[in-house]
């Protein structure tokens, strides 16, 4: 397998009563199949189509709707089967569906039951199925074509320049929280006594080095709402993009955003950082071209290139990690699936300690975790 995530694929998985079949964003070479990036909850708002020109579609079962209005359940099944007949994968026209018109899995289910139930869109038919149509022609991510990609437990705005995070960095948050005392963490979460740090100074201050659309950060964010962090990126339009994810969730005053090569950005903090993060590019050069078009043709190079042994961005954030983690800090990085044992070495070469490699859901070695040590400083 080529493929970096480790996703669920297009099956039943529900999450706050909606789908988490979604569109299909492994980064694979070409054969290969299948990831999703799940829907959350909200309202909708589509970025501005540029060109090239929407297709309308052949419209031969296309109902005339508009925003809001109903149609009969029966009716809503003839189009969505039209669409798919001009191409597609099931799971990504529901994702669509669900994200863009407000029609849940759920709500499918209960139609195919029952077809003469009415249902009303959130969108016209003829927008979902321009989008659809784009989609289908341009090899354009549905996410950058909605305008939003559902992660953790909320709705992220991406657009194109920026990476669509995917499904298995979530266990990047799950991993980093999970390497913090518990005390700590329920600290940092509600307050109380364990761990706080002194004279009203955050407990932890943490750091997400490739923020991209600020996926990460975000999350950290929300469950760590009394820590303090800081989140890197070379990329203004990453910056951009986690600068208005951040704001729409009014977690811009906790976390502070840099523009930088990794630790370079960070300098005030250094020898301070408790917790870093990093998703950063990690395929090999070579393998680009294989990837699908939806990915290569589509996503900035600059989150995807590591060089080209995949590893350049990696090495360089491990032999930074010493200098610029606090005695006793501790890094986790994402990965290739291949490439465990490298980064465990490069961990260790840098003079990090305990480095332990970690599965994601499918239980391929996709994560690191390194300390530094306390005695260190
Ligand atoms: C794989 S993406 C991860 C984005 C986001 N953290 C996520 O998980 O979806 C890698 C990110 O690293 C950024 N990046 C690439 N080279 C960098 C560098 N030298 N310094 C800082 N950021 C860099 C890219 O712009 C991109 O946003």
């Amino acid at each position: 397998m080529l493929w970096m995530s480790g996703s669920t694929g297009p099956t039943e998985l529900v999450q706050n009563g909606r789908s988490r079949v979604g569109p299909d964003r492994r980064f694979r070479a070409t054969a290969e199949a299948a990831m999703g990036c799940r829907p959350g909850a909200s309202k909708l708002e589509f970025m501005a189509l540029p060109s090239p020109p929407v297709v309308a579609g052949s419209g031969a079962c296309l109902p005339e709707s508009c925003p809001g209005e109903t149609l009969v359940g029966e009716v809503l099944l003839a189009w969505r089967r039209s669409l798919l007949a001009q191409g597609g994968s099931s799971s990504d026209l529901d994702w669509l569906l669900d994200l863009a018109g407000g029609v849940r899995w759920s709500d499918l289910q209960r139609l195919r039951l029952d077809p003469s139930i009415s249902i009303s869109l959130e969108r016209s038919c003829q927008q979902l199925e321009a989008i659809w149509c784009r989609h289908l022609q341009t090899a354009e991510p549905l996410q950058y074509l909605v305008g939003l990609c559902p992660w953790r437990d909320f709705e992220l705005r991406v657009a194109p320049g920026v990476l669509i995070p995917r499904q298995e960095t979530e266990r990047l948050v799950d991993l980093a929280l999970a390497s913090l005392p518990a005390a700590l963490v329920a600290h940092l979460q509600h307050g109380g006594p364990a761990g706080a740090g002194k004279h009203d100074e955050p407990a932890l201050l943490w750091a997400d080095l490739g923020t991209g659309s600020g996926c990460v950060a975000l999350a950290l964010a929300r469950a760590l709402p009394r820590a303090q962090g800081l989140a890197v990126d070379c990329s203004d339009l990453a910056l951009a993009q986690a600068s208005a994810n951040l704001a729409r969730f009014a977690l811009d005053g906790m976390v502070r955003l840099r523009h930088g090569d990794w630790w370079h950005g960070l300098e005030p903090w250094w020898g301070q950082l408790d917790l870093v993060v990093a998703n950063p590019p990690y395929i090999p050069t070579a393998l680009i071209a294989g990837l699908e078009p939806i990915v290569r043709d589509h996503e900035p190079r600059l989150a995807l290139d590591g060089g080209a042994d995949g590893l350049a961005a990696i090495g360089a954030i491990a032999a930074g990690a010493c200098r610029a983690l606090a005695p006793g800090g501790v890094l986790l990085l994402e990965h290739h699936h291949d490439q465990s044992p490298a980064v465990l070495e490069l961990l260790g070469q840098a003079g990090l300690m305990a480095a332990s490699a970690h599965p994601d859901l499918e239980g391929t070695l996709r994560f690191a975790r390194a300390y530094r040590s306390r005695s260190d400083g």
